[in-house]
């Protein structure tokens, strides 16, 4: 059964469905430079549906955010070990940018790992992509640590995360 989130003028927001990869994994493929097995896709969407989000124009697939969860040392209390909600990857199709879907994409994914009862929620980014660091910071992400050499052409990583209230 689909479930529908949101709609932003033509665009729905949805959660993802097994015949949704296909689609997902041809706009990641287009958009950023690391990329996923196709087991790795179908374990996300079995882990957390909750999470695993679709933004759709007229039946066409213009982004996608899709996340898991972790237990992990807490990126905000000293000592503390606690459930975070990861955002794996995030896209939307550049001639479908600036519309606000990228935002609704995260807000949902928000919603989606809150429901898995997540105390935060963090996601890596390259320092030079300035219009997600940008939209991340909108919505309440912090750099929280810089990572040297995170991805495989040598650039850094920020670290960015949000603390929920419990
Ligand atoms: N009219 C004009 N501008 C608008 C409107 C509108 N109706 N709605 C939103 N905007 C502006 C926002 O204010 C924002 O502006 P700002 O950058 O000056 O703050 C900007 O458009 C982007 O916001 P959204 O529209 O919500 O985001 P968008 O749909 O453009 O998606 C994203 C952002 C996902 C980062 C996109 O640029 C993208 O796919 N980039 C390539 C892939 C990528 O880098 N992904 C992130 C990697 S990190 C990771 O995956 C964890
Ligand atoms: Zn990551």
């Amino acid at each position: 059964m689909q479930v529908i989130l949101r709609q932003l003028e033509d665009c729905i927001i949805r959660r993802a469905e097994p015949s949704d990869l296909i689609p997902v994994m041809e706009i990641n493929l287009k958009t950023l430079p690391e990329h996923y097995s196709d087991y790795f896709y179908e374990s996300l969407l079995a882990e957390i549906p909750e999470a695993f989000i679709i933004a759709e124009i007229h039946g066409k697939h213009v982004g996608y955010v899709m996340c898991k969860t972790e237990y992990g040392f807490s990126n905000f209390k000293k000592l503390g070990f606690v459930k975070k909600g990861h955002v794996v990857s995030i896209a939307v199709l550049e001639e479908f940018r600036k519309k606000g879907i990228g935002k609704a994409l995260v807000e949902e994914s928000t919603n989606g790992v809150k429901l898995k009862k997540c105390d935060e929620f963090y996601l890596e980014v390259r320092c030079s992509n300035t219009e997600a660091v940008r939209l991340y910071e909108k919505l309440g992400f912090v750099i929280k640590q810089q990572l040297n050499v995170y991805y495989r052409d040598g650039e850094d990583a920020y670290l960015m995360a949000i603390e929920f209230d419990k």
